[in-house]
């Protein structure tokens, strides 16, 4: 066992113990970080200048005693932001928080295995929230205790999941009855000593919009940051954000505002904290099928412009990532695999035949060995048709790099509706 998990057990006693059973520690531990570097940037054209730009796009801010810097957040996404996904994208630079997806209270004290799974973490994902959901007070509480004995930053309480078996017990179905969602908040700020913040939607439909209510009350009673999805738990994904609710959150509190929703290039981030003046901006989706977007921001934030990922950055990364999956030996690698193609892939050449042959495959080393050669032959067709030497950069993959950006939304929408929480 590497130094790290040996100090965490000492340090945070028989939770992390059992966290770390569950856990082939020394592998993960032995994964380099994708790192930040800048070859080859790509600047775009300038359309603001960088001074204004980086007023604009926060370098940082607190949640009480936590800094977090820059104010870009990873959002919580369920079946997507575990360790290794959370780990890419903090060595690509430029997001200053990450977040577990949510998690079961009444798994976490029922020590369930696979739920403690979603609380593994690494020391270099600090600062890092763990976002819970469930409806008891008590058992939140007592959850909360674990995560911070755990060694989070930051406990989180999900008020945004539209899942329908997920509102019978929390999520988004809390909106609906204020009185308890206080006891919750009462109770969970109670147990734990780390920040508190809660993450919500805008209201259960559009007659019950309550995002200024439940943030008014979440600060009364010591919750310390407030991140808004503003769509109502009716809508699901459909539509657009109402970024307004963001803007009506921020005036009527004092406590930090993290706005979220359809942030999908760093132009929308410069501009959902102009509109809405937020204190941070939470990016979901186009993270997945950007990873670069976070750097994206901090470039475009110092000199106006940013780079692209070429079609050689995004092989690379989706090599890596599928290498540390098939080697962490997940129980559901297949699927995280053929999930993040379906996110990752839109802006490759001939996509749809690499998320063909993804989704054909049936272990986690066939989906790896399709990949390789399906960019082999990418390599030589291109190479063949521009006379190009090659198009895939030699160097060896898994080599610590990192690039530039990318593309926004893309036609992610058919994996969503089955993906989205
Ligand atoms: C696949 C998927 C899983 C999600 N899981 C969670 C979750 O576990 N907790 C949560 O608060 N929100 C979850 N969300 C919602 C996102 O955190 C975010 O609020 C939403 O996608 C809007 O932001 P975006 O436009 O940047 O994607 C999920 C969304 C998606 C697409």
């Amino acid at each position: 066992m590497n130094d790290f998990s040996d100090r965490k057990l000492k340090s945070h006693g028989p939770c992390a113990t059992l966290l770390a059973g569950l856990f082939p520690l020394a592998f993960y531990s032995a994964l380099p970080l994708l790192s930040g570097g800048t070859e080859r940037p790509t600047a775009l054209p300038r359309t603001r200048g960088g001074h204004k730009l980086e007023q604009m796009l926060r370098a940082s801010f607190q949640i009480r005693d936590l800094t977090i810097r820059p104010a870009a957040i990873l959002a919580p996404m369920a079946g997507v932001t575990d360790t290794l996904f959370r780990r890419v994208i903090r060595g690509l630079g430029g997001c200053g928080l990450l977040m577990t997806e949510f998690t079961s209270s009444e798994g976490i004290t029922r020590s369930a295995k696979k739920t403690l799974r979603y609380l593994y973490f690494q020391e270099d994902e600090h600062p890092i929230t763990a976002q819970l959901f469930g409806a008891n007070p008590a058992v939140m509480a007592e959850a909360a205790k674990m995560v911070e004995d755990l060694g989070y930053d930051a406990v989180d309480i999900n008020l945004g999941c539209p899942a329908k078996k997920v509102v019978k017990c929390g999520g988004s179905g809390l909106l609906r009855d204020l009185p308890l969602l206080e006891q919750i908040f009462r109770a969970v700020r109670a147990a734990v000593k780390i920040p508190l913040t809660i993450k919500l939607r805008a209201g259960w439909d559009e007659k019950s919009i309550v995002a200024v209510d439940v943030a008014k009350l979440a600060e009364s009673v010591g919750v310390e940051a407030v991140a808004v999805h503003p769509r109502t738990r009716v809508q699901g994904y459909s539509g657009a954000a109402d970024w307004n609710v963001i803007a009506a959150v921020k005036q009527a509190v004092k406590i930090p505002v993290i706005g979220n929703g359809d942030v999908n290039r760093p132009e929308d981030a410069e501009r959902m904290f102009r509109e809405t003046g937020c204190d941070a901006v939470m990016i979901g989706r186009a993270a997945a099928t950007n990873p670069w977007i976070f750097r994206q921001m901090q470039e475009f934030a110092e000199t106006g412009g940013y780079t692209i990922p070429t079609e050689a950055d995004r092989f690379r990364l989706l090599i890596d990532y599928y290498g540390q999956i098939c080697a962490a030996n997940l129980p559901d690698g297949v699927g995280k695999m053929k999930q993040f193609a379906c996110w990752f892939t839109h802006s490759v050449g001939n996509g749809s035949e690499l998320r063909r042959i993804v989704h054909t495959a049936r272990t986690p080393g066939e989906i790896l060995s399709s990949v390789e050669s399906f960019f082999e032959g990418r390599a030589t067709a291109v190479a063949r048709a521009t006379g190009a030497q090659e198009m895939v950069d030699p160097s060896p993959v898994g080599a610590g790099r990192s690039e530039d950006p990318a593309h926004g939304p893309s036609q992610h929408q058919r994996c969503e509706a089955t993906l989205g929480t």
